[in-house]
């Protein structure tokens, strides 16, 4: 059964990953490794550029979340995780039983293996069988792997409980919300018990308060689990929210790669920029990125990692000017201010941005 010892210890590292579609992309890698561009390549050369040297490393029991509008390349990346995608070049290393292997590179029975017991997926469209209940729907995964059916149960049931469907275990699909449906295909990925979790726009069909608690329960459970997710999405609110680490996709190119944080503070380029200028720092600034050297006030105490936000909340709610910084451990590592807070949370005027 899972537990908290569970957490995942497989990282994903990709690799100088290209993926030329049409009929002889081998022939025009050269091309493109030379920097030819994806609308030459298409206009003349009747070839679709999906992915152009992606490098990410994504360390073990983090949420990597892969951003970029529709078309970017998105799906083409994360399909060669557990590759249902063949890259034109590039590695994508994962380890498995303590050994860096080549996902590249594995023979068809090792390859299926390691899709079945390495990986589980969360689709957007759901993707259950309808014919089968919610407990069947969650068992599936440890069928194929040939599991007795009592622990296949144990653990279906364990999972259903946990995504908030205990209840539910002898419905069908159709009888459930959209927002309930995906719960069971959370359910269903979390029963395999695989160490990495691939989502692809898995929160993207739903209403925006249903999406908004999906992600809580992903945040609450990934507590849990640490496993090594990597989350798809076009949403900035939702990468922030859920990335411990954002790769930005254009155009089959990663633009930019970092935390939340970096990303809002410092946009690698004016596309970036633009897309981050409207987003809430205050839930995206860590109280660590403010703090002062100095020593211990009067005053509450907030994690170095708590976002400004909630720092500035129980400010006010104490109406007190300076807080604690502290670690995991409660020792105080500086202070942080209430005006360095407010100063934080209003962007930087650019060139482009109105002046009062
Ligand atoms: N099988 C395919 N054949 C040709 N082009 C493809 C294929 N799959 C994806 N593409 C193209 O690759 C690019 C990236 O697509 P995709 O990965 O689906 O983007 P996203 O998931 O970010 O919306 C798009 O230009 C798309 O048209
Ligand atoms: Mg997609």
């Amino acid at each position: 059964m899972a537990d908290a010892s569970a957490a995942s210890s497989t990282g994903i590292e990709i690799r100088h990953l290209y993926k030329l579609f049409g009929p002889t992309p081998d022939k025009f890698m050269q091309a493109v490794r030379d920097g030819m561009s994806k609308q030459e390549l298409r206009d003349v050369h009747g070839h679709v550029l999906g992915l152009r040297d992606i490098s990410i490393d994504m360390p073990p029991g983090g949420i990597q979340v892969v951003m970029g509008l529709s078309g970017s390349g998105k799906s083409t990346l994360i399909r060669h995780i557990n590759r249902l995608i063949d890259p034109t070049a590039g590695e994508v290393v994962v380890q498995v039983d303590g050994r860096a292997v080549d996902v590249v590179q594995m023979k068809p029975a090792e390859l299926l293996r390691f899709r079945r017991e390495q990986t589980a997926m969360v689709f957007q469209k759901f993707a259950l069988f309808p014919h089968y209940t919610v407990l069947e729907n969650a068992e599936y995964g440890l069928q194929v792997q040939n599991l007795p059916g009592r622990k296949r149960r144990e653990q279906a049931l364990h999972w259903i409980e946990r995504v908030g469907l205990k209840g539910y275990e002898d419905h069908y699909p159709n009888q459930l919300s959209g927002g309930m449906q995906q719960r069971v295909g959370l359910a269903r990925a979390l029963t395999n018990d695989a160490p990495i979790l691939l989502m692809d726009e898995a929160f993207s069909a739903l209403d925006p308060l249903i999406r908004s608690d999906m992600q809580g329960i992903l945040l609450d459970l990934q507590q849990e689990i640490g496993k090594t997710i990597v989350f798809i999405t076009h949403d900035l609110d939702e990468a922030l929210r859920l990335g411990d680490r954002i790769a930005i996709l254009r155009d089959g190119e990663v633009v930019q790669q970092g935390t939340g944080q970096q990303i809002v503070l410092q946009p690698a380029d004016d596309y970036i920029a633009s897309f981050v200028r409207d987003v809430n720092r205050g839930r995206v600034i860590r109280c660590r990125t403010l703090m002062q050297a100095g020593p211990p006030v009067e005053g509450p105490s907030v994690d170095a990692s708590l976002v400004i936000e909630e720092a500035a909340r129980l400010l006010s709610a104490e109406g007190l000017e300076m807080a604690n910084v502290v670690n995991s451990k409660g020792k105080v590592l500086g202070t942080v201010t209430m005006a360095d807070i407010i100063a934080a949370m209003v962007p930087p005027r650019t060139e482009a941005s109105p002046v009062a």
